[in-house]
């Protein structure tokens, strides 16, 4: 393969045919698979095409559904978009647990976002942040182009501050701005002000006649949002009593069981591996439904990282308590979401998934997204601290398998009676089957 200018020039045919040419050696084959998953509208398209850059075609991910999903009293019924096998399955089955035992409860504790303009200058700190703190207004008045939309809908730009940080590099400083974005995800909207906040106070600086010689030279290195919004939180809970906890399917009592799942979260906390493990669990729910909407998921997931480890070390998101005989389950994390713009209109699926929740906004999508997570980890948890995993995931795993190997129904049913007691593998039901069909 050789380096190649011009490429994104190229129209999508021409893209196509020099991949398979210059890449796959001219087999055609994959020509065909390529526009075997190009969608038969032509207009859908080129939208789905304009997402990116480089389109050559879709590349498709099972889009499900949890049913059953109450919460604060409200039933939902949750889009997921996911490739992993037994994702739905488990969040539906804890959905379902928690319907019959009062349902999820979750709030929003803040919805307040983040950003910052990164500056050096190196004149005294408090000279700066005295005059920065004297022109807040006429800041604020050269951002009101901006904003004034916003502010009709109810959000705009909060607060603004200029903070020292001489502490970590010489000459450091940050115009610290928070922003409510209502429906909005709000990127734009924020890094537009931003920018016009840094343009515009550099020049103040430039004009400011008592600040003289390197005084006058305030550079502004970035202007951009933090995908680190602890403010713009939510929180979601399941509670019951102990005893109501009892399931013939786990095989112990509820006290057991609530003890052993307690732990499992404990150790979730102390141990930055099982953290890891536990949080992707998490994750395994909030993705599935910030992609099905049409939200930015590596957003949601690098925030939910870095609150997992803002006392220095990284814990589970999730907490658990068995206190006067209930047992408790919660998840606190932020989410910065949107209901309104960006994909959430022109993606027709993700259109959908909000039709199908009922157009929410965004802080009942925060609460919608926070309880399917907790949803899919409480199934985790209780499959591992019960039957352990590999139950459920291998008959996921086995019907993969079965899939690949284009089994007939007769031969699945034939595997999945051989299997019943043994170790799945894919070896292994390759070669039962062959010893079916040469049979
Ligand atoms: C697998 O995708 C997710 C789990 O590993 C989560 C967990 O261990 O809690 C099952």
């Amino acid at each position: 393969m050789k380096p190649i200018s011009g490429f994104s020039k190229m129209s999508k045919v021409e893209k196509i045919d020099y991949i398979v040419e210059n890449i796959l050696k001219g087999d055609n084959r994959s020509k065909e698979l390529i526009k075997s998953f190009w969608h038969s509208n032509d207009k859908l398209q080129s939208v789905l095409d304009d997402f990116s850059e480089n389109t050559l075609t879709n590349f498709y991910f099972p889009f499900g559904v949890m049913p059953n999903l109450m919460i604060n009293g409200q039933l939902y019924c949750v889009p997921m978009a996911i490739e992993e096998s037994s994702v739905v399955a488990a969040a539906s089955k804890s959905a379902k647990y928690w319907l019959e035992r009062g349902g999820f409860k979750a709030d929003v504790v803040d919805m307040k976002k983040i950003g910052q303009v990164h500056l050096y200058w190196p004149g005294k700190a408090s000279k700066l942040i005295e005059f920065f703190t004297s022109k807040i207004d006429i800041l604020r008045e050269a951002c009101a182009p901006i904003t004034a939309n916003m502010e009709k809908r109810g959000g705009g730009l909060l607060d603004l501050e200029l903070r020292d940080k001489t502490d970590l590099d010489e000459s450091y400083f940050q115009i610290w701005a928070s922003f409510n974005t209502v429906d909005a995800m709000g990127a734009n909207f924020i890094n537009s002000v931003l920018e016009r906040l840094g343009k515009s106070f550099r020049a103040l600086v430039f004009e400011e006649e008592s600040f003289t010689g390197y005084e006058k030279d305030l550079q502004v290195v970035m202007a951009i949002l933090s995908n680190y919004t602890p403010e713009c939180l939510v929180r979601a809970t399941v509670e019951c009593p102990i005893e109501m906890l009892e399931d013939k399917n786990v095989g112990m009592s509820p006290e057991e069981f609530a003890r052993k799942f307690e732990r499992a979260v404990r150790i979730s906390r102390m141990d930055v591996n099982r953290a890891t493990t536990h949080n992707k669990g998490i994750f395994n729910g909030i993705d599935a439904v910030i992609l099905a909407t049409g939200n930015d998921f590596r957003a949601i997931e690098a925030c939910g990282h870095t609150f997992a480890a803002r006392d220095g070390q990284y814990r589970g998101l999730t907490t658990c308590s068995i206190k006067d005989g209930m047992f408790n389950f919660t998840l606190e994390i932020p989410m910065a979401l949107g209901t309104v713009g960006g994909l959430t209109s022109l993606h027709p699926m993700a259109k959908f998934s909000l039709e199908l929740l009922g157009k929410p906004d965004a802080a009942e999508l925060m609460k919608i997204v926070a309880c399917s997570g907790l949803a899919q980890t409480f199934a985790a948890v209780r499959s591992l601290v019960t039957s352990g995993i590999q139950k459920g995931h291998m008959k996921m795993h086995l019907m993969n398998i079965l899939n690949h190997l284009e089994a007939s129904d007769d031969e699945r049913e034939k595997v999945r009676d051989k299997f019943e007691e043994e170790i799945i593998s894919f070896n292994g039901i390759r070669d039962y089957l062959q010893e079916l069909r040469n049979y």
